[in-house]
């Protein structure tokens, strides 16, 4: 019998049709989900979240620009705005990204032209740190000149409103209000771009409209975006263009390109109305990849005119977000309240990118959704895209296929791509582990012949460019079967370091391959089994570590391997946070993004081997505990976070708990500098969800770790089959003194097994976790533990 709780917050969910799901799901009509949605998370500090209005998966994503950490265009970092666009990447690092064709209001003082501030450096202006008001569909901000912007998105569409001050001091309250659109982009990346304005004087309705190539902010080529701005809200004075800091009535058309030395000329074009206003400025932007008639016609059936219904907008944008979070319900237990901010925060963050383009596709026409802004799937596949398919598993199958229709029209599987370009790889070809993670999990209308022979491309053959697809090393790999330490490969060309990262990431890769050979009943699952073993080549035995010469009295580590054989060096605390961090152009290394000492970690088919080469559990839990305790783990960043879990292996599932608890919420929390690293996306998101779902994947097989929720309980109905798991905890205190399990019921029958499938999910079970203030012996039997290849029990649950 469940017994009335405390219930602070439940979703209703639309699709509960189950008995069951009646029976655990409780409703509550005055609850909102949304009202926990706090976009501004993560954005100071590194987190680089996108903090404006979009709708899931939405391709316009508009907000506030500012000229400080501008990664995803806004950061509450008390810098200054420089214009309001509506694309952007949420979470990503390095170059920011898109912002293109940014818009700013001003008033002229003395309606002059050449006082106007067009460039960049002259416009920027500081906004009013309390102004600042984000919620999902809305982003609302005042300038600290008094003008207001407001923003909320459609799909293809952004609409600005921006309020003037009317009671200004002097005679500004008689100026002609200016909206001015550059021809620029957050990184300044912009190659040349064409412009035209139609702004007949005295009419109600002025339309810019434009292109311009770009280049993408993490990857090779160049992209074609174009926009339609029709600006309303009064009787339109004049238009014209700028150039430099200077403005004219005419022409009405402009195409700019870079000049000498490749000089950057800042340009655009403007339309003034006639002061004073009455009323609101409407700005009205539609984008598109396709053509500037495709991004008007966007902007016109999804914010129809003339009376544009901002208001109608915020309200549908947060209806699309309240049935995105519909799937999930918790009972709190009465947990303090950061913690259900950072939750719901969290999963809101897991559908901002990647973004939806179908429709957007420049380069092939196809029936199948295209899906961009996998940036990157080295940081998507470990957890966020494993959420979305418990959560969300009609768009994750939409997802997969989209990457299907890119490997079958490009040739390749993405590894990484933004703005319609090709994203440089980090590691191995992680596609690989997001098909196979959706092969496991039964996702539906997927062509699994097309997913293996698209996996089997990448494991057979290296494409000339292996920095953008595919693998490289691959002549290396078949014969020695590691990635040598400065391979001789003139097959195919990359950045030719990372031969350990690249080693591990792609014996996981063909492990994952071999799963879904199996699966199809192919020939080739042992010989990629086999091939999935080739991580143990670079373990070096004997290699030591020391930290400021102090032996850390652990030893083997993986090394870089030469083609003869013969053993390179590279010390295990490089690359980590006590170091220099490595990536592709910064301090490339045989590591990526993190050192020796994490990827020791990282054979998540096989870590029951990697325990017995370091020594067994005890051994294996002590270098585990120093790891994480010696400044030496980047709980930042994405190879981290299976570690967190891996005392399930070892027989200790209550140290996964206990570790989860030690960086949630002091590193994972709801303040604006709350997230550890660059949100990647919705990585950092979903790291959090999983700790609180008590559920935590491998992803690529059919595996979640079991600890107890953050919540008394989490219940979550499957969109495909409308059954509802529920995972509820017994004992459980807000203050997690009780985080051990003690015993297991499965739909009230024990349960002894540290892990549990994703049928839990699909057939909508429940798991009820009683907790103690002490470890106990669930979980802990060789029986009980994950799977692992070598010790044969690798079957599918
Ligand atoms: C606004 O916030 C930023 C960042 O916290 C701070 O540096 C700045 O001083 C604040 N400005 C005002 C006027 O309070
Ligand atoms: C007020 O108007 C006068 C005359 O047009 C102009 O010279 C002056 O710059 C204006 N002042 C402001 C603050 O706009
Ligand atoms: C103008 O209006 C704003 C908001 O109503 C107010 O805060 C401000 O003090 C006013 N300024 C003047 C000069 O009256
Ligand atoms: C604009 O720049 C792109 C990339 O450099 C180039 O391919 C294209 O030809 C240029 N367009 C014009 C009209 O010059
Ligand atoms: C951009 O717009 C100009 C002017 O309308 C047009 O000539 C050009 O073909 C467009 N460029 C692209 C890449 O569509
Ligand atoms: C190593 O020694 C240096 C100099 O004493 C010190 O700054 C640094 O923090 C030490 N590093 C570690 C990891 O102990
Ligand atoms: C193997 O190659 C490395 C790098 O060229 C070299 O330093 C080492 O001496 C070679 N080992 C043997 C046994 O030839
Ligand atoms: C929240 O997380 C950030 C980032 O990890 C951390 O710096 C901060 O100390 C945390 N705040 C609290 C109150 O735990
Ligand atoms: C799940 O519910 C939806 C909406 O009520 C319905 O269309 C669908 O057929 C149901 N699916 C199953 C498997 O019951
Ligand atoms: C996937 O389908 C197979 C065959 O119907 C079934 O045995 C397995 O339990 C399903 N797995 C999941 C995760 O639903």
């Amino acid at each position: 019998m469940i017994s009335p709780k405390l219930l602070s917050i439940v979703v209703i969910a639309c699709f509960v049709v189950q008995l069951q799901a009646v029976r655990f799901t409780k409703r509550a009509s005055d609850s909102d989900a949304l009202r926990w949605v706090n976009p501004l998370i993560g954005s100071n500090s590194g987190g680089n979240v996108f903090a404006g209005a979009s709708l899931p998966y939405g391709m316009a994503k508009a907000v506030a620009d500012v000229n400080g950490e501008n990664t995803g265009g806004f950061a509450t970092d008390g810098s200054q705005v420089i214009g309001f666009s509506a694309t952007h990447d949420s979470g990503t690092g390095g170059n920011p990204s898109l912002g293109n064709f940014p818009i700013f209001p001003q008033l002229c003082p003395g309606d002059d032209l050449d006082n106007c501030k067009f460039l960049i450096g002259a416009r920027a202006t500081h906004y009013k740190n309390d102004s600042v008001k984000a919620e999902p569909g809305y982003f609302g901000i005042a300038l600290e000149n008094g003008i207001v912007a407001e923003m909320t998105v459609s799909e293809h569409a952004a609409l600005f409103r921006f309020n003037f001050p009317s009671n200004g001091t002097g005679n500004s309250s008689s100026l002609s209000p200016l909206i001015m659109v550059d021809l620029t982009d957050l990184w300044a990346s912009r190659q040349n771009a064409s412009i035209s304005i139609e702004a007949a004087e005295g009419s109600g309705t002025g339309r810019i409209r434009g292109n311009g190539t770009f280049l993408p902010s993490f990857g090779a080529g160049s992209y074609v975006l174009h926009f339609c701005l029709d600006v309303t809200g009064g009787k339109v004075k004049d238009s014209g263009m700028w150039v430099n800091n200077r403005a004219g009535t005419e022409p009405q058309e402009l195409f700019v390109t870079r000049g000498f030395n490749l000089f950057y000329l800042e340009a655009g074009g403007f339309i003034r109305f006639h002061g004073p206003v009455a009323d609101t400025i409407n700005a009205r932007m539609g984008i598109s990849y396709i053509s500037t008639d495709q991004a008007c016609q966007n902007a016109e059936a999804e914010i129809p005119g003339p009376d544009f219904d901002f208001d109608g907008m915020v309200t549908s944008a947060k209806e699309a977000w309240r049935k995105k979070l519909a799937p999930i319900s918790i009972e709190t237990g009465g947990v303090d309240d950061n913690l259900q901010t950072s939750f719901w925060s969290a999963i809101y963050r897991t559908m901002l990118s990647p973004q939806d383009y179908t429709g957007e596709n420049p380069d092939w026409e196809s029936s199948e959704p295209y899906f961009d802004s996998f940036y990157c799937i080295w940081d998507m596949w470990r957890v966020q895209l494993p959420f979305l398919t418990i959560m969300d598993p009609q768009t994750q199958s939409r997802i997969v296929r989209s990457l299907l229709d890119i490997y079958k029209h490009r040739g390749w599987l993405p590894d990484c791509s933004m703005s319609t370009c090709k994203g440089w790889t980090q590691g191995g070809s992680d596609a690989d582990n997001v098909l196979v993670d959706a092969y496991v999990k039964n996702l539906t209308g997927i062509d699994w012949e097309l997913a293996y022979e698209a996996i089997v491309n990448d494991a057979e053959n290296e494409p000339l460019q292996w920095s953008i697809e595919g693998r490289g090393g691959l002549m290396s790999w078949k014969r020695l079967s590691y990635i040598p330490y400065l391979d001789y490969d003139y097959l195919g060309f990359g950045t030719n370091s990372r031969s350990i990262s690249r080693t591990l990431e792609y014996s996981y890769n063909d492990f994952c391959l071999s799963t879904l050979a199996k699966g199809l009943g192919k020939d080739t699952d042992t010989k990629y089994l086999a091939r999935a073993g080739n991580w143990q080549n670079i373990f070096k035995a004997d290699q030591k570590s020391l930290i400021n010469g102090t032996d850390t009295g652990f030893a083997g580590f993986f090394q870089p391997k030469y083609l003869n054989g013969t053993w390179g060096y590279q010390d295990p605390i490089a690359c980590s946070p006590l170091a220099d961090f490595c990536s592709l152009t910064s301090n490339p290394s045989e590591t990526f993004e993190s050192s020796a000492w994490e990827y020791q970690f990282f054979v998540p088919h096989d870590v029951r081997k990697v325990i017995s080469l370091l020594g067994g559990p005890e051994s294996f839990l002590r270098r585990l505990e120093f790891f994480h305790t010696s400044g030496l783990a980047d709980i930042g960043n994405e190879p981290v976070f299976l570690t967190v879990y891996m005392p399930h292996y070892a027989g200790r599932p209550g140290l996964s708990a206990k570790r989860a608890h030690s960086y949630i919420p002091s590193r994972f929390n709801s303040s604006t500098n709350g997230l550890p690293g660059n949100d990647d996306s919705g990585a950092m998101a979903s790291f959090t969800l999983f700790a609180c779902l008590g559920l935590f994947p491998n992803p690529g097989q059919n595996v979640y770790f079991i600890i107890p929720p953050f919540f008394e309980s989490v219940s979550i109905t499957n969109q495909i089959t409308n059954r509802t798991a529920t995972i509820r905890n017994v004992n459980f205190d807000k203050d997690y003194k009780n985080i051990y399990i003690q015993k297991v019921m499965l739909n009230g029958q024990p349960y002894e097994k540290n892990w549990i499938g994703h049928e839990f999910f699909t057939q909508g079970w429940t798991l009820e976790l009683t907790l103690g203030d002490t470890e106990s012996a669930w979980g802990t039997r060789d029986e009980d533990l994950p799977p692992s290849s070598s010790t044969g029990d690798m079957a599918m649950f």
